[in-house]
């Protein structure tokens, strides 16, 4: 391990601020209020939390969830996920409404040790995404050490990532080092065939992510909303299926056309890349009501209000030839809306293909670890990974800025 961990520097009774990637969707519990769809990026940290609480430490957790825009979303607070890590480890977590302030260091200051508090989204601020110096000496402010376990949100160059060491010792947590440490030996010579599974909603990070890592892999294969882009750059009404919103990246050197990237994928990797031949279609991408099977070899079109929700029957069937026939399977994001019994099938006909006899199947992102959970699969699989963009962009062999500013060992 070149980086420092949280083993190789005094704790005793320190204020740590513990990086934690709580981007986890919520939904709506009747009169509980929100809750966390899936608790595998609460249980991820345990280790870390449970090695600070011995140690006597104040722990200040801290993350961004989802992408308010550096302005406060009520729907987008972090308080349901304190609620859920208190229910999960029976120990009282507070919680605070904002992440930086007098208010807050005179909180944290009167905690005893061995207490725990929720910090507020991040994001909230538009300081995090940009990076900036003041927001950031204003986040370290709240602590003595950093622990950093957030590996799924390291490939941002944020406040909360890359700002914060420079004003505070910076360390890996058990999550970041575990996760490092099993990617590392995993890919370092994958048996062949590779197969990409590439699927979900995060367009930007996984068509860049897609042209770093295809190299490697003998087989990529696409689906979920990343395939819309595919499907755009070859000229396919898409309808109104998902598009992501515009997002600006700093580590990345700003905006990405992910068509763009696309279009060139195709064009330099066409007996590589594998795109969806037929898709599940609905009236409405939120409320659907009717549904119906759009096949593109038979020339069929997508009527122009209508959102395609998950991969075909036709493709799915492909998509499971090519997986039979693989020895490393590495998966990211779901095929389609998965959490709708009606555009489940692509998603769990490739989960259980995946789980089947292959040497080596590591999932990646909060998405296909819950999908994971959810269906009962989650034990078969040798490596199931939290991170998301972060591990395609680390397979692919690029330093992390969050890793490469933590401490030297
Ligand atoms: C994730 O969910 O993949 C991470 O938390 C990163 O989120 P981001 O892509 O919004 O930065």
């Amino acid at each position: 391990m070149k980086k420092k961990t949280l083993r190789d520097i005094q704790l005793k009774n320190k204020t740590v601020i513990h990086r934690c990637d709580f981007n986890i969707k919520l939904k709506e519990c009747g009169q509980a209020g929100m809750a966390p769809v899936s608790d595998v990026r609460i249980k991820a940290y345990f280790p870390s939390i449970f090695y600070l609480l011995e140690k006597g430490c104040k722990i200040v957790f801290m993350s961004y969830l989802e992408r308010p825009g550096g302005k406060v979303v009520e729907q987008l607070r972090l308080a349901p996920v304190a609620q859920r890590m208190s229910q999960l480890i029976n120990r009282r977590v507070y919680v605070l409404e904002e992440c930086v302030g007098s208010k807050v260091r005179k909180f944290i200051k009167q905690m005893k040790p061995g207490e725990m508090v929720m910090l507020e989204n991040t994001r909230f601020h538009p300081g995090e995404e940009a990076d900036d110096n003041r927001f950031a000496q204003a986040l370290a402010d709240n602590g003595e050490v950093m622990v950093q376990d957030a590996f799924g949100q390291c490939h941002r160059m944020h406040a909360s990532v890359t700002g914060i060491p420079r004003y505070l010792p910076s360390v890996a947590g058990f999550y970041l080092q575990g996760e490092m440490q099993v990617f590392d030996k995993l890919m370092r010579r994958p048996s062949r065939p590779l197969v990409l599974i590439v699927g979900g909603t995060k367009i930007f990070d996984k068509v860049g992510a897609i042209r770093n890592l295809i190299d490697r892999a003998d087989q990529v294969l696409i689906g979920g909303a990343v395939a819309n882009n595919f499907l755009c750059a070859q000229g396919i009404d898409i309808g109104r299926s998902f598009m992501s919103e515009p997002f600006v990246d700093q580590a990345k050197g700003g905006r990405i056309d992910p068509v763009a990237i696309a279009k060139n994928l195709l064009r330099d990797y066409a007996d590589k890349i594998f795109i969806p031949q037929d898709l599940v279609a609905a009236d409405s991408l939120t409320e659907p009501k009717k549904t119906k099977i759009i096949d593109l070899k038979k020339k069929a079109k997508l009527p122009t209000t209508w959102s395609f929700l998950d991969i075909g029957p036709r493709t799915t069937e492909h998509y499971l030839k090519i997986i039979g026939q693989a020895k490393t399977v590495f998966w990211d994001g779901p095929m389609g809306k998965y959490e709708d019994v009606r555009f489940r099938r692509g998603t769990l006909k490739i989960a259980e293909a995946v789980a089947e006899n292959h040497e080596t199947t590591i999932l990646a992102g909060g998405d296909t670890a819950a999908l994971a959970e959810n269906f009962g699969l989650i034990f078969r699989y040798s490596h199931v990974s939290v991170a998301g963009g972060a591990a395609l962009e680390y397979l692919s062999g690029k330093p992390l800025p969050g890793i490469t500013a933590l401490l030297d060992n």
